[in-house]
């Protein structure tokens, strides 16, 4: 028999791609591919890319520079690039970049073993398309190989939202929901395989429409599945947030109290300008409707500074909105400029001003975070356990909030969810101990 091949895959970007990168080892397993975790006995290298920000696709052609070293002392190696840059790029890659040898688009990597047993004859291979058939019904069924305790699950692709600043609806194309009986489907072999918390996953997830009771009728099914006992979701936009869902928040108790509502700006005439279409003050009362279902939920949300003409009195309406909100966490990112977006022909700020917002933004976040996390200690929460800690006799799982959670426990409590006193709040995470 000759060994299986070794597939090392590298994932920038959101959890889509990790997800996505998951299912693309699993199809290629059907080549005689075993995944490694590095790429220095690899047959096959991909990177799956993300577009979203400038740096995020430069990051692309760098590490195709290094793997050219890696090539050309292992001409046998074969390299891929996947994701939303292989979207974005398409042939520009195999054009600037000669070292590649498979360029494959999100909506296309059901076709990865055809492409790589093209590579192996010999050839180069391209595909971008979106294609008529739905990838997730021509992959084969996900295998049944023991897993941790936590999944994502795509349930929904693509945004029609384009907001005047974002690469997504071009990457990933117009929103599309996957049927709910296929997603029960794969969430029950996913708990029959060790998973008890599954994330859905979505450009738009709230979005979703696979199920007459949209992602909140998703929810209730999946909350049915024994053995399943966490949900999440992510990440949403808050024009789809609708009553039901809210309404979940507040009588489902396997959905977690935590979500990511990424909000942009404070400003009103910014998220005009942004296309986010509502406005600050609309924002303002759905979180209040939220937080009357669920009063304990965690907050958190993308902040853009410096999107183009914003002055410093609107960039204060953005510290003010996250002051009245309070959030537990926020992901913070200067604007990117991104070719063919909208808001790239608009005059851009320089960059010292949007450093030092960036820098300001961050201040004020990071000491809503540290007081959140304070508040937790002396709190009762409960955790799923998801790995070993870096102490001997300790274990790491997430709170019900999110917050990675270090705990004295043996190891054999992986997989399982207990009741843990909050005692300590680190920079990053807490510390508690079993009740
Ligand atoms: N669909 C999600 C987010 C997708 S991208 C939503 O609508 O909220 C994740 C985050 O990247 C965005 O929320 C935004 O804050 C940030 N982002 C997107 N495009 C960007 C750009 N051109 N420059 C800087 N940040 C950007
Ligand atoms: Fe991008 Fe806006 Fe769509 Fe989110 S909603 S993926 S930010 S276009
Ligand atoms: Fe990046 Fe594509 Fe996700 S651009 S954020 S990998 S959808």
């Amino acid at each position: 028999m000759t060994p299986p091949k070794k597939l090392f895959i590298k994932t920038y970007g959101c959890q889509m791609n990790v997800y996505d990168s998951e299912r693309m080892a699993e199809a290629l397993g059907g080549q005689g591919y075993v995944t490694t975790d590095t790429q220095d006995d690899a047959d096959l290298i991909l990177l799956n890319t993300c577009h979203i920000r400038e740096k995020a696709s430069e990051k692309v052609f760098s590490e195709l520079g290094r793997l050219k070293l890696l090539k050309d002392e292992r001409p046998n190696l074969k390299i891929g690039v996947a994701g939303c840059v292989a979207q974005a790029e398409g042939d520009e890659i195999l054009r600037r970049a000669p070292v590649v040898d498979l360029v494959v688009g999100p909506q296309s990597y059901h076709r990865l073993p055809a492409m790589e047993a093209a590579v192996q004859a010999g050839a180069r291979a391209l595909d971008t398309d979106f294609p008529a058939e739905d990838k997730f019904e021509e992959l084969k069924a996900r295998p049944k190989a023991a897993r941790g305790p936590v999944a994502f699950l795509t349930v929904q692709e693509g945004c029609d939202k384009f907001c005047a600043f974002c690469v997504v609806p071009y990457t990933r194309g117009a929103e599309v929901s996957r049927p709910a009986d296929r997603i029960l489907t794969e969430a029950r072999g996913l708990v029959e395989a060790g998973v008890r918390e599954i994330t859905l996953l979505g450009q738009n997830v709230n979005a979703y429409h696979g199920h007459p009771g949209g992602l909140a009728g998703l929810i209730d099914d999946l909350a049915k599945v024994d053995g399943l006992e966490r949900i999440r979701y992510t990440t949403s936009h808050p024009n789809d947030m609708d009553e039901a869902l809210i309404v979940a928040h507040g009588t489902q108790p396997k959905l977690m109290p935590y979500l990511h509502l990424p909000v942009q700006s404070g400003s009103d005439r910014i998220l005009k300008a942004m296309n986010r279409k509502h406005t600050a003050d609309q924002y303002v009362d759905l979180i209040a409707r939220i937080r009357a279902a669920r009063p304990d939920i965690l907050l958190s949300s993308d902040f853009i500074v410096g999107f183009p003409t914003e002055t410093e009195a609107e960039f204060q309406q953005t510290l003010d909105l996250i002051r009245t909100i309070g959030f537990g966490m926020s992901y913070t990112f200067k604007y990117s400029t991104r070719p063919g977006t909208p808001a790239a022909e608009k005059p851009q700020l320089p960059d010292d001003v949007t450093t030092d917002r960036l820098h300001r933004l961050q201040s004020l976040i990071t000491k809503q975070q540290r007081s959140v996390q304070e508040s937790m200690v002396g709190r009762d929460v409960s955790v799923l356990f998801e790995k070993a800690g870096r102490m001997p006799g300790q274990v790491i799982g997430k709170s019900d909030y999110l917050h990675a959670v270090h705990v004295p426990a043996p190891v054999q409590m992986i997989g399982y969810v207990r009741r843990v006193r909050i005692t300590t709040s680190g920079p990053n995470s807490l510390g508690g101990e079993l009740i």
